[in-house]
């Protein structure tokens, strides 16, 4: 079977926590491809060139050890807005999403760019203040010693610098089911997800 379920949406929406319930509850394989761009933002921050990265991207570079730290969250978004960069990991991201068995991708440009052929697209947004306070409360309830007004204005950076970037563009798919989770719980926002899937799901 091939299905792919394209997840997009900005920081902290809430994509990672639905992606991951999608995959488990369908018994679908799962790629966080914001990985692919924090592993290369990490090699680049060691004094790599980030196309260079990118290129050489090895699965061990995607053990999830010091991926989530704000300074790496704001390269990715940096590296994340060269051509090359993109250009070097999309046949792994194509692949992955046309497997056999069938697979959920979340990221940014996966049902217009990567998967445009998704038989499944979810936008998932909420508000900045919103994702904020989650990503604030995901550091460890202590935002990893930032504060919240600090973790909000990161947000806002990385939502200008994906939407406004030339290639591959933070976008919704025109059709997408936009969901808007800033007054739902993730338990609300998965269960819509899921049943959204559900219905087009061969068989
Ligand atoms: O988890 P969060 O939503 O904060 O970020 P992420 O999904 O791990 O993505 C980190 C960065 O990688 C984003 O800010 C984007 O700039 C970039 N990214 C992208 O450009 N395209 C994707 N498909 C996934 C991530």
């Amino acid at each position: 079977m091939i299905f792919t379920v394209a997840i997009d949406g900005p920081a902290a929406a809430g994509k990672g926590t639905i992606a991951r319930d999608i995959a488990r509850r369908f018994g679908l394989a799962h790629l966080d491809s914001g990985l692919l761009y924090r592993a290369v933002a990490r090699r680049a921050l060691s004094g790599e060139a980030a196309e260079a990265a990118a290129k050489g991207l090895d699965p061990s570079d995607l053990s999830e050890a010091g991926l989530r730290t704000a300074a790496v969250s704001a390269e990715a978004s940096r590296v994340a807005a060269i051509p090359a960069v993109r250009e070097a990991l999309i046949d792994f991201q194509r692949g992955f999403a046309r497997r056999d068995g069938g697979a959920v991708i979340d990221g940014r440009d996966i049902g217009t760019v990567i998967c445009p052929e998704a038989e499944v697209k979810l936008f998932v947004t909420a508000s900045a203040e919103v994702r904020a306070e989650r990503r604030w409360r995901e550091l460890g309830g202590d935002g990893a010693g930032q504060s919240l007004a600090d973790v909000l204005d990161d947000v806002h950076a990385r939502d200008r610098r994906d939407m406004e970037r030339a290639t591959s563009p933070l976008v919704a798919a025109p059709d997408a089911l936009e969901l808007d989770t800033s007054l739902m719980s993730i338990a609300e926002a998965v269960e819509a997800a899921a049943a959204h899937v559900a219905a087009r799901l061969p068989g």
